[in-house]
Protein backbone atom coordinates (compact mmCIF):
# COMPACT_ATOMS: atom_id res chain seq x y z
CA UNK A 1 0.00 0.00 0.00
CA UNK A 2 1.16 3.07 -0.65
CA UNK A 3 2.17 5.10 2.50
CA UNK A 4 -0.23 8.14 2.21
CA UNK A 5 -3.00 5.65 1.93
CA UNK A 6 -2.01 3.87 4.82
CA UNK A 7 -1.48 7.38 6.48
CA UNK A 8 -5.62 7.90 6.02
CA UNK A 9 -6.28 4.77 7.20
CA UNK A 10 -4.93 5.00 10.55
CA UNK A 11 -6.12 8.54 10.64
CA UNK A 12 -9.62 7.54 9.60
CA UNK A 13 -9.30 4.24 12.49
CA UNK A 14 -8.42 6.71 15.37
CA UNK A 15 -10.95 9.01 14.32
CA UNK A 16 -14.21 6.97 14.02
CA UNK A 17 -13.49 3.43 14.83
CA UNK A 18 -14.49 2.70 18.19
CA UNK A 19 -12.32 -0.51 19.11
CA UNK A 20 -13.40 -3.15 21.86
CA UNK A 21 -11.86 -4.03 24.96
CA UNK A 22 -9.55 -0.46 24.15
CA UNK A 23 -9.10 2.56 26.07
CA UNK A 24 -9.60 5.05 23.40
CA UNK A 25 -7.36 7.85 24.95
CA UNK A 26 -4.64 5.27 24.54
CA UNK A 27 -5.18 4.20 20.88
CA UNK A 28 -5.73 7.78 19.58
CA UNK A 29 -2.06 8.03 20.79
CA UNK A 30 -0.36 4.87 20.14
CA UNK A 31 -3.01 3.04 17.51
CA UNK A 32 -2.82 -1.08 17.03
CA UNK A 33 -1.70 -2.81 13.78
CA UNK A 34 -3.98 -2.92 11.38
CA UNK A 35 -3.96 -6.08 9.77
CA UNK A 36 -4.19 -6.73 5.94
CA UNK A 37 -4.24 -9.93 4.90
CA UNK A 38 -3.43 -13.31 6.52
CA UNK A 39 -1.60 -16.58 4.93
CA UNK A 40 -1.52 -19.88 7.34
CA UNK A 41 -0.54 -19.27 10.87
CA UNK A 42 1.03 -15.39 9.53
CA UNK A 43 -0.70 -12.26 9.30
CA UNK A 44 0.41 -8.89 7.43
CA UNK A 45 -0.27 -5.43 8.17
CA UNK A 46 -0.79 -2.94 5.49
CA UNK A 47 3.14 -1.86 6.08
CA UNK A 48 3.74 -5.68 4.79
CA UNK A 49 5.16 -6.84 8.53
CA UNK A 50 4.79 -10.04 8.98
CA UNK A 51 3.34 -11.67 12.49
CA UNK A 52 2.30 -14.92 13.72
CA UNK A 53 -1.04 -14.82 14.80
CA UNK A 54 0.42 -16.51 18.38
CA UNK A 55 -3.82 -15.95 19.79
CA UNK A 56 -5.24 -17.58 16.93
CA UNK A 57 -7.16 -13.85 16.09
CA UNK A 58 -8.77 -13.85 19.80
CA UNK A 59 -9.06 -17.79 20.31
CA UNK A 60 -10.52 -18.46 16.98
CA UNK A 61 -8.71 -19.23 14.50
CA UNK A 62 -7.70 -23.45 13.78
CA UNK A 63 -5.71 -24.05 10.54
CA UNK A 64 -4.50 -21.46 9.06
CA UNK A 65 -5.81 -17.85 7.51
CA UNK A 66 -6.94 -17.97 4.38
CA UNK A 67 -6.92 -21.85 4.25
CA UNK A 68 -7.84 -23.19 0.41
CA UNK A 69 -10.61 -25.56 1.50
CA UNK A 70 -12.07 -23.15 4.08
CA UNK A 71 -11.89 -20.36 1.37
CA UNK A 72 -13.68 -22.69 -1.32
CA UNK A 73 -16.83 -23.91 0.93
CA UNK A 74 -17.22 -20.35 1.57
CA UNK A 75 -17.00 -18.73 -2.10
CA UNK A 76 -19.23 -21.92 -3.01
CA UNK A 77 -22.01 -20.89 -0.86
CA UNK A 78 -21.53 -17.59 -1.30
CA UNK A 79 -22.45 -18.60 -5.00
CA UNK A 80 -25.55 -20.48 -3.96
CA UNK A 81 -26.49 -17.23 -0.60
CA UNK A 82 -25.26 -15.76 1.48
CA UNK A 83 -28.26 -15.63 4.08
CA UNK A 84 -32.19 -16.62 4.60
CA UNK A 85 -33.66 -16.67 7.87
CA UNK A 86 -34.16 -19.84 9.91
CA UNK A 87 -36.85 -18.65 11.82
CA UNK A 88 -39.43 -21.44 10.70
CA UNK A 89 -36.92 -22.34 7.47
CA UNK A 90 -34.00 -24.02 6.96
CA UNK A 91 -31.03 -23.58 5.04
CA UNK A 92 -28.58 -26.75 4.06
CA UNK A 93 -25.57 -25.86 5.41
CA UNK A 94 -27.13 -25.69 8.89
CA UNK A 95 -28.66 -28.69 8.98
CA UNK A 96 -25.70 -30.87 7.99
CA UNK A 97 -23.73 -28.91 10.54
CA UNK A 98 -26.22 -29.74 13.33
CA UNK A 99 -25.64 -33.04 12.81
CA UNK A 100 -22.11 -32.82 12.40
CA UNK A 101 -22.62 -30.99 16.13
CA UNK A 102 -24.37 -33.81 17.47
CA UNK A 103 -21.95 -36.48 15.98
CA UNK A 104 -19.25 -35.16 17.54
CA UNK A 105 -20.21 -34.11 20.79
CA UNK A 106 -20.96 -36.13 23.56
CA UNK A 107 -23.93 -38.45 22.95
CA UNK A 108 -26.80 -36.91 25.66
CA UNK A 109 -25.99 -33.40 23.55
CA UNK A 110 -28.88 -33.96 20.42
CA UNK A 111 -30.20 -30.70 19.42
CA UNK A 112 -28.37 -27.51 18.45
CA UNK A 113 -29.69 -23.64 18.52
CA UNK A 114 -27.16 -21.22 16.68
CA UNK A 115 -25.98 -18.06 17.68
CA UNK A 116 -23.41 -15.16 16.80
CA UNK A 117 -21.01 -15.28 19.41
CA UNK A 118 -20.34 -17.11 22.83
CA UNK A 119 -21.93 -14.29 24.79
CA UNK A 120 -25.00 -15.25 23.10
CA UNK A 121 -24.25 -18.65 22.99
CA UNK A 122 -24.17 -18.14 27.20
CA UNK A 123 -27.42 -15.83 26.91
CA UNK A 124 -29.43 -19.39 24.94
CA UNK A 125 -27.92 -21.54 27.55
CA UNK A 126 -29.03 -19.53 30.59
CA UNK A 127 -32.68 -18.71 29.17
CA UNK A 128 -33.51 -22.29 27.91
CA UNK A 129 -32.26 -23.70 31.31
CA UNK A 130 -34.76 -20.92 33.12
CA UNK A 131 -37.53 -21.72 30.31
CA UNK A 132 -36.93 -25.35 30.53
CA UNK A 133 -37.95 -25.62 34.21
CA UNK A 134 -40.99 -22.91 33.57
CA UNK A 135 -42.30 -25.37 30.87
CA UNK A 136 -42.09 -27.50 33.38
CA UNK A 137 -44.22 -25.59 35.89
CA UNK A 138 -41.63 -24.20 37.80
CA UNK A 139 -40.05 -21.28 39.01
CA UNK A 140 -36.37 -21.81 39.49
CA UNK A 141 -34.72 -18.06 39.27
CA UNK A 142 -31.37 -18.52 40.30
CA UNK A 143 -27.99 -19.85 38.92
CA UNK A 144 -24.62 -20.93 41.02
CA UNK A 145 -21.99 -19.70 38.88
CA UNK A 146 -17.76 -18.80 40.18
CA UNK A 147 -15.96 -15.50 41.24
CA UNK A 148 -13.55 -15.14 38.31
CA UNK A 149 -15.80 -16.54 35.48
CA UNK A 150 -16.14 -15.28 32.04
CA UNK A 151 -18.65 -16.15 29.68
CA UNK A 152 -19.01 -13.16 27.59
CA UNK A 153 -20.48 -9.33 27.65
CA UNK A 154 -24.17 -9.27 27.18
CA UNK A 155 -26.04 -9.03 30.50
CA UNK A 156 -27.33 -12.12 31.31
CA UNK A 157 -23.67 -13.78 30.53
CA UNK A 158 -21.91 -10.92 32.34
CA UNK A 159 -24.68 -11.86 35.59
CA UNK A 160 -23.20 -15.69 35.73
CA UNK A 161 -19.70 -13.73 34.96
CA UNK A 162 -17.62 -12.62 38.06
CA UNK A 163 -14.32 -10.90 36.52
CA UNK A 164 -14.65 -7.32 38.64
CA UNK A 165 -12.96 -5.17 36.19
CA UNK A 166 -14.99 -5.97 33.79
CA UNK A 167 -18.21 -6.57 35.42
CA UNK A 168 -18.54 -4.19 38.62
CA UNK A 169 -19.62 -1.05 36.36
CA UNK A 170 -23.18 -3.54 35.34
CA UNK A 171 -23.95 -4.79 38.72
CA UNK A 172 -26.97 -2.44 39.44
CA UNK A 173 -28.47 -4.15 35.70
CA UNK A 174 -27.66 -7.68 36.72
CA UNK A 175 -29.71 -10.61 37.52
CA UNK A 176 -29.31 -12.07 40.87
CA UNK A 177 -26.38 -15.26 40.47
CA UNK A 178 -24.99 -17.19 43.43
CA UNK A 179 -21.00 -17.06 43.36
CA UNK A 180 -18.69 -19.05 44.74
CA UNK A 181 -15.08 -18.83 45.22
CA UNK A 182 -12.73 -19.08 42.35
CA UNK A 183 -11.63 -22.45 42.17
CA UNK A 184 -8.20 -21.86 41.11
CA UNK A 185 -7.54 -19.17 43.93
CA UNK A 186 -9.23 -21.47 46.56
CA UNK A 187 -7.92 -24.80 46.18
CA UNK A 188 -4.15 -22.52 47.14
CA UNK A 189 -4.92 -22.53 50.21
CA UNK A 190 -8.22 -25.16 50.86
CA UNK A 191 -8.64 -28.76 49.47
CA UNK A 192 -11.68 -28.67 46.77
CA UNK A 193 -13.91 -30.68 48.90
CA UNK A 194 -13.90 -27.95 50.98
CA UNK A 195 -15.52 -25.99 47.82
CA UNK A 196 -17.41 -28.95 47.03
CA UNK A 197 -19.05 -28.87 50.25
CA UNK A 198 -20.00 -24.93 50.25
CA UNK A 199 -21.74 -26.00 46.85
CA UNK A 200 -23.97 -28.50 48.43
CA UNK A 201 -24.54 -26.74 51.44
CA UNK A 202 -25.68 -23.82 49.06
CA UNK A 203 -27.86 -26.46 47.01
CA UNK A 204 -29.72 -27.71 50.03
CA UNK A 205 -30.77 -24.23 50.75
CA UNK A 206 -31.58 -23.36 47.11
CA UNK A 207 -31.90 -25.94 44.96
CA UNK A 208 -35.99 -26.24 44.44
CA UNK A 209 -35.13 -22.37 43.30
CA UNK A 210 -31.92 -22.77 41.13
CA UNK A 211 -31.85 -23.51 37.65
CA UNK A 212 -28.28 -24.36 36.50
CA UNK A 213 -25.03 -24.38 37.77
CA UNK A 214 -22.36 -22.59 35.02
CA UNK A 215 -19.08 -23.26 34.67
CA UNK A 216 -16.26 -22.23 31.63
CA UNK A 217 -14.51 -25.96 30.67
CA UNK A 218 -11.22 -26.66 31.86
CA UNK A 219 -9.80 -23.20 33.36
CA UNK A 220 -11.72 -19.53 33.86
CA UNK A 221 -9.91 -18.45 30.40
CA UNK A 222 -10.56 -14.75 30.21
CA UNK A 223 -9.25 -14.58 33.95
CA UNK A 224 -5.58 -15.60 33.10
CA UNK A 225 -6.10 -19.41 32.48
CA UNK A 226 -7.06 -20.39 35.64
CA UNK A 227 -7.12 -23.72 35.73
CA UNK A 228 -9.13 -26.35 38.02
CA UNK A 229 -7.55 -29.00 40.04
CA UNK A 230 -8.37 -32.19 38.24
CA UNK A 231 -11.24 -33.57 38.55
CA UNK A 232 -12.99 -30.39 39.89
CA UNK A 233 -15.36 -29.94 36.94
CA UNK A 234 -16.57 -33.42 36.99
CA UNK A 235 -17.13 -33.54 40.90
CA UNK A 236 -19.33 -30.28 40.33
CA UNK A 237 -21.28 -32.01 37.62
CA UNK A 238 -22.54 -34.81 39.74
CA UNK A 239 -23.84 -32.65 42.19
CA UNK A 240 -25.83 -30.41 39.95
CA UNK A 241 -26.98 -34.30 38.88
CA UNK A 242 -27.25 -35.40 42.10
CA UNK A 243 -29.48 -32.30 42.99
CA UNK A 244 -31.75 -32.29 39.87
CA UNK A 245 -29.97 -28.97 38.79
CA UNK A 246 -28.65 -28.55 34.89
CA UNK A 247 -25.11 -27.94 34.61
CA UNK A 248 -23.73 -25.83 31.80
CA UNK A 249 -20.94 -26.28 30.17
CA UNK A 250 -18.88 -23.47 28.59
CA UNK A 251 -16.88 -24.16 25.98
CA UNK A 252 -16.44 -21.27 23.96
CA UNK A 253 -12.86 -20.71 24.16
CA UNK A 254 -12.06 -24.78 25.30
CA UNK A 255 -13.58 -26.08 22.31
CA UNK A 256 -12.42 -27.63 18.67
CA UNK A 257 -9.34 -28.83 19.95
CA UNK A 258 -7.42 -26.02 22.03
CA UNK A 259 -7.27 -28.23 24.90
CA UNK A 260 -6.01 -31.58 23.15
CA UNK A 261 -9.52 -32.97 22.75
CA UNK A 262 -12.28 -31.64 20.59
CA UNK A 263 -13.96 -30.85 23.61
CA UNK A 264 -12.64 -30.34 27.30
CA UNK A 265 -15.54 -32.03 28.46
CA UNK A 266 -14.15 -35.34 27.38
CA UNK A 267 -10.96 -35.44 29.01
CA UNK A 268 -13.56 -35.48 32.59
CA UNK A 269 -16.35 -37.73 30.64
CA UNK A 270 -18.79 -35.15 31.59
CA UNK A 271 -22.28 -35.01 29.27
CA UNK A 272 -23.44 -31.40 30.15
CA UNK A 273 -27.73 -30.67 30.17
CA UNK A 274 -26.41 -27.67 27.79
CA UNK A 275 -22.99 -26.74 26.07
CA UNK A 276 -21.95 -23.75 24.53
CA UNK A 277 -19.46 -23.21 21.86
CA UNK A 278 -18.40 -20.56 19.54
CA UNK A 279 -14.65 -18.88 18.96
CA UNK A 280 -13.41 -21.56 16.91
CA UNK A 281 -16.63 -23.42 15.59
CA UNK A 282 -15.91 -21.39 12.22
CA UNK A 283 -12.38 -22.39 11.87
CA UNK A 284 -11.70 -18.29 13.18
CA UNK A 285 -13.65 -17.49 9.76
CA UNK A 286 -17.31 -16.03 10.49
CA UNK A 287 -19.18 -14.86 13.75
CA UNK A 288 -20.79 -18.43 14.67
CA UNK A 289 -21.65 -19.80 18.04
CA UNK A 290 -24.25 -22.49 19.30
CA UNK A 291 -26.05 -24.14 22.28
CA UNK A 292 -26.19 -28.22 22.05
CA UNK A 293 -28.50 -29.57 24.52
CA UNK A 294 -30.48 -32.82 25.75
CA UNK A 295 -33.32 -34.00 24.22
CA UNK A 296 -35.03 -33.87 27.54
CA UNK A 297 -34.67 -30.42 27.35
CA UNK A 298 -35.64 -29.61 24.02
CA UNK A 299 -38.80 -32.01 24.15
CA UNK A 300 -39.98 -29.72 27.28
CA UNK A 301 -40.90 -26.74 24.18
CA UNK A 302 -42.93 -28.79 22.26
CA UNK A 303 -46.43 -28.51 22.69
CA UNK A 304 -49.19 -27.24 20.76
CA UNK A 305 -48.73 -23.38 18.99
CA UNK A 306 -50.98 -21.88 21.06
CA UNK A 307 -49.38 -22.75 24.59
CA UNK A 308 -46.72 -20.57 23.35
CA UNK A 309 -43.94 -23.14 25.09
CA UNK A 310 -41.50 -22.79 22.75
CA UNK A 311 -38.21 -20.87 22.66
CA UNK A 312 -38.64 -17.18 21.36
CA UNK A 313 -35.34 -16.53 20.86
CA UNK A 314 -33.52 -15.77 17.75
CA UNK A 315 -31.61 -13.65 15.48
CA UNK A 316 -31.22 -12.43 11.68
CA UNK A 317 -28.82 -14.14 11.11
CA UNK A 318 -29.26 -17.61 12.94
CA UNK A 319 -27.73 -20.25 11.49
CA UNK A 320 -26.16 -18.08 9.05
CA UNK A 321 -25.33 -20.08 5.57
CA UNK A 322 -22.10 -18.86 4.94
CA UNK A 323 -21.23 -19.46 8.70
CA UNK A 324 -22.55 -22.76 8.83
CA UNK A 325 -20.76 -23.65 5.53
CA UNK A 326 -17.44 -22.75 6.27
CA UNK A 327 -18.14 -24.31 10.00
CA UNK A 328 -18.80 -27.71 8.44
CA UNK A 329 -15.72 -27.74 6.58
CA UNK A 330 -13.70 -27.01 9.51
CA UNK A 331 -14.54 -29.95 11.27
CA UNK A 332 -14.43 -32.20 8.21
CA UNK A 333 -10.61 -31.10 8.16
CA UNK A 334 -10.03 -32.04 11.74
CA UNK A 335 -11.20 -35.10 10.58
CA UNK A 336 -9.58 -35.73 7.54
CA UNK A 337 -6.51 -34.28 8.45
CA UNK A 338 -5.97 -36.12 11.52
CA UNK A 339 -5.68 -33.04 13.40
CA UNK A 340 -5.75 -33.68 16.86
CA UNK A 341 -3.55 -36.84 16.50
CA UNK A 342 -1.03 -34.85 14.80
CA UNK A 343 -1.63 -32.08 17.79
CA UNK A 344 -0.29 -34.26 20.33
CA UNK A 345 3.29 -34.41 19.75
CA UNK A 346 3.08 -30.57 19.12
CA UNK A 347 1.75 -29.89 23.09
CA UNK A 348 4.27 -31.93 24.12
CA UNK A 349 6.45 -30.04 22.50
CA UNK A 350 5.16 -26.94 24.04
CA UNK A 351 5.12 -28.24 27.27
CA UNK A 352 8.51 -29.25 27.13
CA UNK A 353 9.65 -25.58 25.81
CA UNK A 354 7.89 -23.86 28.39
CA UNK A 355 9.70 -25.32 31.10
CA UNK A 356 12.60 -22.82 30.59
CA UNK A 357 10.70 -19.69 31.04
CA UNK A 358 10.86 -20.73 35.02
CA UNK A 359 14.11 -19.24 34.83
CA UNK A 360 13.02 -15.50 34.33
CA UNK A 361 12.90 -13.79 37.43
CA UNK A 362 9.86 -12.14 36.47
CA UNK A 363 7.84 -15.10 35.77
CA UNK A 364 5.21 -16.43 38.43
CA UNK A 365 3.86 -19.00 36.81
CA UNK A 366 3.22 -20.50 33.80
CA UNK A 367 -0.32 -22.08 33.34
CA UNK A 368 -0.93 -24.61 30.40
CA UNK A 369 -3.98 -26.68 29.37
CA UNK A 370 -3.27 -28.23 25.74
CA UNK A 371 -2.48 -25.38 23.28
CA UNK A 372 -3.85 -22.94 25.67
CA UNK A 373 -0.98 -21.19 27.58
CA UNK A 374 -0.74 -17.81 30.12
CA UNK A 375 2.36 -17.13 31.73
CA UNK A 376 2.11 -14.92 34.77
CA UNK A 377 4.35 -12.39 35.21
CA UNK A 378 5.43 -10.41 38.95
CA UNK A 379 8.35 -9.23 39.92
CA UNK A 380 11.05 -11.45 41.47
CA UNK A 381 8.30 -14.00 40.68
CA UNK A 382 5.77 -12.42 43.39
CA UNK A 383 5.19 -9.03 43.89
CA UNK A 384 2.18 -8.33 41.14
CA UNK A 385 2.65 -5.60 38.22
CA UNK A 386 1.11 -2.47 38.67
CA UNK A 387 -1.71 -2.30 36.08
CA UNK A 388 -0.53 1.28 34.87
CA UNK A 389 3.04 -0.32 34.22
CA UNK A 390 1.33 -2.01 31.75
CA UNK A 391 3.41 -5.18 31.58
CA UNK A 392 1.29 -7.21 29.44
CA UNK A 393 1.31 -4.83 27.04
CA UNK A 394 4.89 -3.88 27.09
CA UNK A 395 5.81 -7.81 26.39
CA UNK A 396 3.64 -8.34 23.27
CA UNK A 397 4.63 -4.78 22.16
CA UNK A 398 8.61 -5.99 22.08
CA UNK A 399 7.40 -9.44 20.67
CA UNK A 400 5.17 -7.91 17.97
CA UNK A 401 8.22 -6.17 17.29
CA UNK A 402 10.20 -9.42 16.46
CA UNK A 403 7.15 -11.05 14.68
CA UNK A 404 4.63 -12.45 17.15
CA UNK A 405 1.65 -10.84 17.49
CA UNK A 406 -0.52 -11.48 20.75
CA UNK A 407 -2.45 -9.81 23.05
CA UNK A 408 -2.16 -10.65 27.22
CA UNK A 409 -4.55 -10.85 30.13
CA UNK A 410 -3.24 -8.26 32.76
CA UNK A 411 0.00 -9.78 33.81
CA UNK A 412 -0.35 -12.83 31.49
CA UNK A 413 0.90 -13.30 28.46
CA UNK A 414 -1.14 -15.50 26.90
CA UNK A 415 -0.56 -17.60 24.06
CA UNK A 416 -3.31 -19.86 21.80
CA UNK A 417 -1.36 -21.06 18.44
CA UNK A 418 -3.09 -21.86 15.82
CA UNK A 419 -3.25 -25.86 15.51
CA UNK A 420 -1.83 -25.19 12.54
CA UNK A 421 1.30 -24.32 13.51
CA UNK A 422 4.51 -26.48 13.19
CA UNK A 423 7.04 -27.36 15.82
CA UNK A 424 10.02 -24.93 14.32
CA UNK A 425 7.31 -21.93 14.42
CA UNK A 426 6.48 -23.12 17.87
CA UNK A 427 10.22 -22.55 18.62
CA UNK A 428 9.93 -18.65 16.72
CA UNK A 429 7.49 -18.15 18.79
CA UNK A 430 8.39 -18.93 22.35
CA UNK A 431 11.93 -17.81 21.58
CA UNK A 432 10.70 -14.51 21.07
CA UNK A 433 8.44 -14.32 24.13
CA UNK A 434 11.38 -15.99 26.26
CA UNK A 435 13.74 -12.97 25.24
CA UNK A 436 10.44 -9.92 25.59
CA UNK A 437 9.77 -11.21 28.95
CA UNK A 438 13.58 -11.32 29.56
CA UNK A 439 14.00 -7.55 28.23
CA UNK A 440 11.45 -6.46 30.12
CA UNK A 441 12.63 -8.16 33.59
CA UNK A 442 16.09 -6.68 32.86
CA UNK A 443 14.87 -3.15 32.77
CA UNK A 444 15.38 -2.43 29.19
C1 LIG B 1 -15.26 -19.08 28.21
C2 LIG B 1 -15.83 -17.97 27.37
N1 LIG B 1 -17.16 -17.88 27.22
C3 LIG B 1 -17.73 -16.93 26.47
C4 LIG B 1 -16.96 -15.99 25.82
C5 LIG B 1 -17.60 -14.93 25.00
O1 LIG B 1 -17.41 -15.18 23.64
P1 LIG B 1 -17.60 -14.02 22.57
O2 LIG B 1 -16.48 -13.06 22.75
O3 LIG B 1 -17.56 -14.71 21.26
O4 LIG B 1 -18.93 -13.40 22.85
C6 LIG B 1 -15.56 -16.05 25.95
C7 LIG B 1 -14.71 -15.07 25.29
O5 LIG B 1 -13.52 -14.96 25.50
C8 LIG B 1 -14.98 -17.06 26.76
O6 LIG B 1 -13.65 -17.16 26.94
Amino acid sequence: MKIEDIELLEKLDKTYFWHPFTQMKLYEEEGGIIFEKGEGIYLYDVYGNKYIDAISSLWCNIHGHNHPRLNKALIDQLQKVAHTTTLGNSNIPAILLAKKLVDITPSCLQRIFYSEDGAEAMEIAIKLSYHYFKNLGEERPYFISFEGAYHGDTLGSVSVGSVSLFHDTYKPLLFKTYKLPSPYFFTKSHKQEELLDMLEKLLKDIKDKTSAIVMESGMQAASGFLTYPKGFMKNVYEIAKHYGILFIADEVATGFGRTGTMFYIEQESICPDLMAIGKGLSGGYLPLAATITTKEIYDAFLDKYEEFKHFFHGHTYTGNNLACAVALDNINIFEDEKILEHLRPKIEYLHNRLKAFNELNNVKEIRKLGFMVAIELAKDKKIPYEPKERIGFKVSNIAKRHGIFTRPLGNNIILVLPLSISKEEIDIVLDVIFKSIKTIGEGI
